[in-house]
C-alpha cells in the first residue's frame, strides 16, 4: 500500500527514491514470492488509504505500507492500522532519519508491528519477508 506521491517513483527525485517504477519493481516482487498472494493499491488520498486499511482487515495476512508523507502527522492512518488485527509493516524507500528533522517522526511506527527504512525498493521485499516470518 503506498500512500501520496509514491505514483512518481521513477520519476519524482530519482537521486533519492530510485528510477524504477513502483510497476516494474512490483513484478520482480510477486516473481520472488510465487506462493504468495499480492495485491497493490496506491492512493494520494488520506481517506482511501484509510479505507484500504480497514478493509485489509480478514482478508490478507498483513500489509506492507508506504505511507509517504502521511507517516509523519496523519493520526487517522495511525487510528486505522491500531483498529486492525493483522500486522502492518512501515517501509521508506530513503534513511528519513538521514533527512530532514520533520521526516524523523513516525506517528505510525507505534502501531506498526515494525519498520524498514534505507534500503530504497528492497526495502518493500524485506518486509514481506518479515511478514513471512510472522505467519
Ligand atoms: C518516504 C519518506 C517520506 O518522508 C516522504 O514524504 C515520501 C517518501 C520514503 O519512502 O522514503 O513521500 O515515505
Amino acid at each position: 500500500l503506498n500512500g501520496p506521491n509514491l505514483n512518481l517513483q521513477g520519476r519524482r527525485d530519482t537521486g533519492v527514491y530510485g528510477s524504477q517504477t513502483f510497476e516494474s519493481y512490483f513484478e520482480t516482487l510477486k516473481a520472488h514470492y510465487p506462493s504468495v498472494e499480492f495485491d497493490y493499491f496506491q492512493s494520494n488520498h488520506e481517506g482511501e488509504l484509510i479505507d484500504a486499511v480497514q478493509q485489509a482487515d480478514g482478508r490478507y495476512d498483513g500489509v506492507v505500507l508506504n505511507a509517504g508523507a502521511y507517516t509523519h502527522y496523519s493520526i487517522a492512518i495511525r487510528d486505522a492500522i491500531a483498529a486492525i488485527r493483522i500486522p502492518v509493516v512501515e517501509v521508506h524507500l530513503s534513511n528519513v532519519h538521514a533527512r530532514e528533522e520533520f521526516r524523523h517522526k513516525s506517528v505510525i511506527a507505534p502501531v506498526c508491528a515494525g519498520g524498514i527504512f534505507g534500503f530504497g525498493k528492497q526495502g518493500y521485499l524485506l518486509a514481506v519477508d518479515a511478514l513471512e516470518a510472522m505467519q
